[in-house]
């Protein structure tokens, strides 16, 4: 499964990596959050380096729909309800400096970006109900929102809240220039080099230690999606969620609008043209990473909807990614609580971070290195954890331990390591221990089920071949290569 944007990304040059160097910051992860962060300090004089595991973009911001929008689904009463009206505030005020910085940088940088109105909307009574809170809380931040029923959805709504004046990009394009602009300022930008632990060196700086030797820095920012390294045991008050998308060349007319829908299964709506050819982008079923006995069929159940309501082809590109669930509703973005007040990290943004990747890098950024000129981010994320939100993460610790208890009981019931069928996997008892069996393109791998994370049983992805771990969200291949997730290391081969 390739991205519409992955497929048809612009070249990204980069540089060797030199074990032994020494930086003011090193940003670990080439997604927006990164990249943002890293040209912004790159272009008030610091020495950057950009420490990429994969490619830029390769996981989430690859992977995503690109609305850069204010009108977030239901995110601003949930904020609501967690933070009050001031976390609602500021959390608005904090995304519309990342769409207006991000915006402009688009403009300025021929990145490929459309103006679009965005709607939510609901098709049951409760579904509307939900809505008036939502109109309500964005009210209150002072957008401009408004209840219609009038779309260009062909089928009917029961409401829907509309936002004029949001635009949709392509991501790779805004990444590749984001990276090509900090080059030019001297930064260093690195693939395929994992940052797999962090320490203190001389002189207060922190030791950055990869898979290809270590360097220092004044800085540390962990830019990876979820956090890595456990600092801060940021996994244990996020919830991975993982969502799928397509796009398909279009037969017709199709809504030029950014929907998103309110009630189960989820449905997200975009249109895009690239390299000439124009495509409606259509993505949902979101659920939480490895708790899906089959992903595949909610590939083919999004394919299917797509193309019974509107006048597309097949879908010409497929692909799927995750992001992360707060407890605490706001992001996390800051000093991460256990270093010295020179790591930071920015994690939680809900499927919403092409506003608050942005947001987290003009605040990381102005944190590290105050921009003399008054031209920094002024917003800084502060969630606090009530007690409701303690309950919250609670529950999906519990969750957490179920699904513990839930693999390790059912990978004791099979103990043949028989091949199962092309594009399949399982997992088996070998000696008391989980061992996951897999066929993908004739090739049969074995490889230990066991998250080197925490301790996870992992359960195979049959839409995307990978062992996914369903505690805290960490992927594998098929021959155990890490894909994504907070572990820092493969998985053992049996
Ligand atoms: C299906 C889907 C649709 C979405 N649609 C939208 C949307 O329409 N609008 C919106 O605003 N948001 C959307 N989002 C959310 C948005 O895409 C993400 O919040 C955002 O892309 C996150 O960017 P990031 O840079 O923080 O993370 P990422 O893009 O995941 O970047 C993290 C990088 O860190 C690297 N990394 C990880 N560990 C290490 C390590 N140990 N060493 C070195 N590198 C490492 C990874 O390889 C990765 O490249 C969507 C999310 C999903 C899942
Ligand atoms: S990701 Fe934490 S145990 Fe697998």
């Amino acid at each position: 499964m390739e991205s519409l944007w992955l497929a048809t990304a612009p070249p990204i040059p980069v540089d060797a990596f030199t074990p032994g160097s020494s930086y003011d910051t090193v940003v670990v992860g080439a997604g927006l959050t990164g990249l943002t962060t890293a040209l912004l300090l790159a272009r008030r004089g610091q020495k950057v380096a950009v420490l990429e595991a994969r490619q830029t973009g390769a996981v989430t911001t690859g992977n995503t729909t690109a609305k850069v929008s204010l009108l977030q689904g239901l995110q601003l009463s949930s904020i609501s309800s967690h933070q009050g009206a001031d976390g609602v505030r500021s959390y608005v005020e904090a995304n519309r400096a990342g769409q207006d910085w991000l915006l402009e940088f688009c403009r300025d940088h021929g990145v490929d970006h459309e103006v679009r109105t965005a709607y939510t909307y609901a098709n049951s009574d409760n579904g509307r109900q939900s809505l008036e809170k939502e109109l309500s809380a964005a009210t209150a931040a002072g957008l401009p929102v408004r209840m219609t029923k009038d779309t260009e959805l062909p089928f009917e709504v029961s409401g829907a809240l509309e936002l004029a004046g949001q635009a949709q990009i392509h991501p790779l394009q805004a990444l590749a220039s984001l990276a090509g602009e900090f080059r030019a300022n001297g930064g260093t930008l690195v693939h395929d080099v994992r940052v797999t632990g962090a320490g203190s060196a001389d002189g207060d700086l922190v030791r950055v230690i990869t898979s290809s030797g270590s360097v220092t820095a004044r800085q540390l920012v962990l830019a990876t999606g979820i956090p890595v390294l456990d600092r801060g045991g940021y996994f244990a008050r996020l919830l991975p969620l993982r969502s799928y998308a397509a796009a398909h060349p279009l037969r017709g007319d199709v809504p030029q609008g950014m929907y998103l829908s309110i009630d189960a299964p989820s449905r997200s709506l975009r249109t895009a043209r690239v390299d000439g050819m124009d495509y409606l982008v259509s993505g949902g079923n979101g659920h939480a990473v490895g708790r899906h006995p089959h992903p595949q069929a909610l590939v083919d159940d999004l394919a299917e909807w797509t193309v019974r309501h509107f006048p597309v082809a097949a879908a010409a590109y497929a692909w799927s990614a995750q992001d992360y669930e707060p407890a605490a509703g706001l992001p996390y973005v800051g000093q991460v609580p256990f270093g010295n007040g020179n790591i930071f990290a920015a994690t939680g943004f809900n499927k919403w971070g092409m506003t608050n990747a942005v947001a987290a890098g003009l605040a990381m950024s102005e944190a590290i290195a105050p921009d003399r000129d008054g031209g920094g981010a002024r917003n800084w994320y502060q969630p606090k954890l009530s007690s409701r939100d303690v309950l919250t993460a609670v529950r999906d610790n519990a969750e957490v331990g179920l699904e513990m208890l839930a693999g390790w009981a059912s990978s004791m019931a099979d103990t043949s390591e028989s091949a199962p069928p092309e594009g399949q996997g399982k997992v088996v008892r070998r000696n008391l221990k989980p061992v996951g069996v897999c066929t993908v393109d004739g090739s049969v791998s074995r490889v230990s089920a066991i998250c080197p994370h925490l301790g996870g049983v992992l359960s195979w992805n049959d839409a995307e071949s990978s062992w996914d771990c369903p505690l805290h969200g960490s992927r594998f291949a098929a021959d155990g290569t890490l894909l994504e997730g907070p572990a820092v290391r493969g998985l053992d081969r049996a």
